[in-house]
């Protein structure tokens, strides 16, 4: 017998999300690059935040999150009465879908997008429409040819995960631009300050009604295990979501914690270029090795192989040695593998088991 107990249409049809490994069966002494977490942790003022935090576990905190909209509004130059915070960027989306979008709508987002634009755009009883992108790189003009008058989101990272590419801002503004009148643009900023001088495209949201930014805690600042994210954009959307968001969406911890961590923008400075260094030397080596990637704006490279089967076989290499990277072929790239940017002895060690792999060490 069928049970009548049954969920919304569409809810079954959705992947679960699989995160990037922590373990490899047998090995203790492990490398984790499968998540593009900063391997330096969060700063010692947002450690101090979150000690102080447990003195008051018994309160409940605040709804509206005015501390910590301040101190994002003061760090980025931005009005705090536009801000959202969630339960890391993942819930902003989330809201973005359930308010914007529902059966028969489209939400769209590139061929190699973040995986939860189409687990939200489903979970909202959308239709998630992937758009192909040009060389792993976001295509404005097929995303504009994509659109119809069911059209209510599009979703693209800035730089993208897992490709680690960027289009310009006047590429974005013509995207902007170009949707049509009832659509929503998403740039999802979870990488934003990996890119020396980029604010997340900014202008084009003051000077637009139809532009939203996400940002995250979880990357540079090195928060993704305690869920802290935030999103920016014309007052009538932030207010939509507002009515939307549980209003104890984030505990004191989560609030103070983050409100630190903005503060810190020494920290932020620092592992923006000690990333930019290491990437540029990991790709350099993988290059010499015959690994080729595109220049990555990120915290991660995306290792180009020359089969799905040669990925398989050096990423189960890889975990021999202790080394976790993460496999892509759920976002259509299975001759890839994304490797985190780690410390300096991460990437050492991964280039070393690389060239191994390769014959070459
Ligand atoms: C492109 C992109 N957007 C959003 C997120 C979500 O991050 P979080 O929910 O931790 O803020 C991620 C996480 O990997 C990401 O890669």
């Amino acid at each position: 017998m069928t049970s009548q107990i049954q969920p919304q249409p569409g809810i079954m049809d959705i992947a679960l999300y699989e995160g990037g490994a922590a373990t490899v069966a047998g090995k203790s002494n492990i490398t984790k690059l499968s998540s593009n977490e900063n391997p330096a942790g969060p700063s010692d003022k947002a450690k101090e935040a979150f000690a102080r935090s447990a003195h008051q576990l018994h309160r409940y905190p605040s709804t509206d999150h005015a501390a910590l909209r301040l101190a994002i509004g003061q760090t980025h130059g931005l009005e705090p009465e536009r801000v959202v915070c969630g339960v890391g960027s993942d819930e902003i989306i989330h809201f973005l879908c359930q308010a914007y979008a529902g059966p028969g709508d489209e939400v769209l987002f590139t061929e190699h997008g973040f995986l939860m634009y189409r687990i939200s755009a489903m979970a909202a009883g959308a239709t998630p429409v992937e758009v192909v992108e040009r060389e792993r790189t976001t295509d404005v003009a097929a995303l504009l040819a994509a659109c119809t008058d069911r059209t209510k989101l599009v979703f693209i990272a800035n730089p993208n995960n897992p490709t680690g590419t960027m289009i310009s801002e006047a590429e974005i503004a013509q995207l902007a631009d170009g949707l049509p009148p009832q659509a929503i643009l998403v740039l999802d900023g979870a990488y934003a300050e990996y890119v020396d001088g980029y604010d997340g495209g900014l202008a084009l949201i003051e000077a637009r009604e139809n532009v939203v930014m996400t940002r995250t805690f979880s990357k540079i600042y090195g928060l993704g295990g305690l869920r802290i994210g935030w999103g920016y954009g014309p007052k009538a959307i932030i207010d939509v979501l507002n009515r939307i968001r549980g209003p104890f969406n984030l505990s004191n911890t989560q609030l103070e914690t983050a409100e630190a961590a903005a503060r810190d923008q020494d920290y932020v400075a620092r592992c923006r270029a000690e990333n930019a260094r290491l990437r540029v030397w990991l790709a350099e080596a993988l290059a010499t090795l015959g690994i080729p990637s595109d220049t990555s704006l990120g915290n991660f490279i995306l290792a180009r192989f020359a089969s799905s089967e040669e990925a398989e076989a050096c990423d189960m290499h890889l975990r021999g040695e202790g080394l976790i990277v993460r496999r892509v072929a759920s976002y259509k790239l299975p001759h890839c593998l994304r490797i985190t940017v780690g410390d300096e002895s991460a990437c050492r060690r991964v280039v070393h088991a690389i060239a191994q792999f390769k014959g070459k060490d």
